[in-house]
């Protein structure tokens, strides 16, 4: 039998310990600051930096959606025109399936990240049937498991100069401006209950051409939804330069937003993040000019109640894209994302973050 003192004593440390754990569990999360008024916060990850154990715990702990990073592009499941490999991503989806994460596909019809033979064997007669057919065995493969689909990436390219600024990929060369409503429909069709998604960049300042970028987009989307096409949701990539502050435009951020959920569209923001460079080199100050991008985009977008979704490009530093694409020039490793690259929080980002998730009017899902 238990003596009495030896019992007060584990009860008192079971105490202790229940108490610790309620602590850690009730602490503010991104994921529960979102969820409180109905959004999902999550990021972007792959394969490889899963197997970094540190990372998969602040990920689990933080993240409630995941989007592939790379393991759902044309290149990395349809390497070879008669063969798909599902098996990265299907780890991927299965670690979100046992963490209690949803996860988000990403891309189908996209200008960057296509193997050669693509290019080499589309022309005017196949390429219908070559995105077609790539479509429906990426769609069909993951139907009713995922939250929505990237249908259509960065489609929009001024630049390019084609009419209605349709960027000039290999699917506006081959099939011309109806390869998006083709797009829509065949994954549509492949899974009836996926959220589909026009994603894009490029509608935050006030650059030379936004506002161009902002007009094709809108057009783009209401003609599609004209045309009864199912789409679903725009995507907002949000990759953000941290010393742009000052242009950040969230008046014509606002009304672009506006008008997209006026057309009965809702809206995720997709690829958050903050570009470091420009900024002075020390890390604190860093931050700080980094939390005030991150909040004045937050506050001005999560007011239109039609954003359903955060999800940032990475959630830590030692995991972000911009250490190749936009490097400092001063030789700093990059500060961008919410936690530093040793895991650790960076309070004034995650404060910026998770105040806008507070101020955020709630969802009615
Ligand atoms: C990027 C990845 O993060 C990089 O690792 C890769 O080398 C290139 O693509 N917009 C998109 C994403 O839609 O797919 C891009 O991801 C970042 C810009």
């Amino acid at each position: 039998m238990m003596h009495r003192r030896e019992f007060i004593r584990s009860t008192a440390a079971a105490a202790v310990a229940s108490r610790l754990s309620w602590i850690r569990t009730t602490e503010a999360t991104l994921k529960s600051k979102a969820s409180a008024k109905g959004i999902l916060y999550g990021s972007a990850a792959s394969v490889r930096m899963l197997q970094d154990q540190a990372y998969q715990q602040i990920f689990a702990e933080q993240c409630a959606i995941l989007t592939p990073e790379a393991e759902l592009k044309w290149n990395a499941v349809h390497q070879r025109p008669d063969s798909y490999n599902f098996g990265p991503a299907d780890s991927l989806l299965s670690w979100c399936q046992s963490h209690g994460l949803k996860m988000r596909g990403h891309t189908l019809a996209f200008w960057q990240s296509i193997p050669s033979w693509v290019p080499q064997m589309a022309n005017a007669s196949n390429a219908k049937d070559i995105l077609t057919q790539h479509i429906q065995n990426v769609v069909g493969h993951y139907a009713g498991k995922l939250q929505s689909w990237d249908v259509v990436n960065e489609a929009i390219a001024p630049d390019d100069h084609n009419p209605q600024n349709i960027r000039n990929s290999i699917w506006q060369q081959t099939i011309g401006p109806d390869y998006i409503p083709l797009a829509f429909n065949v994954a549509h069709e492949a899974d009836p209950s996926a959220m589909l998604v026009y994603n894009d960049f490029g509608v935050e300042y006030d650059f030379p051409g936004t506002d161009v970028r902002r007009n094709a987009m809108l057009d783009l989307l209401h003609k599609l939804k004209s045309q009864n096409v199912p789409i679903h949701a725009f995507g907002l990539q949000a990759h953000l330069y941290g010393n742009a502050v000052q242009r950040m435009n969230t008046g014509a951020l606002t009304s672009f937003l506006k008008s997209v959920s006026d057309m009965g569209l809702k809206i995720l923001v997709t690829e958050l993040d903050v570009q470091d460079k420009g900024l002075p080199p020390d890390p604190n100050a860093r931050d700080e000019a980094l939390a005030q991008s991150y909040g004045m985009f937050l506050n001005a977008v999560l007011r239109n109640p039609n954003v359903i979704v955060v999800e940032t490009w990475g959630l830590s530093d030692k995991y972000t894209w911009l250490r190749q694409h936009a490097p400092r020039n001063d030789g700093n490793d990059v500060r961008t994302l919410p936690f530093d690259a040793n895991m650790q929080s960076k309070s004034a980002v995650v404060q910026a973050i998770e105040q806008a998730f507070d101020a955020a009017p709630p969802r009615t899902v």
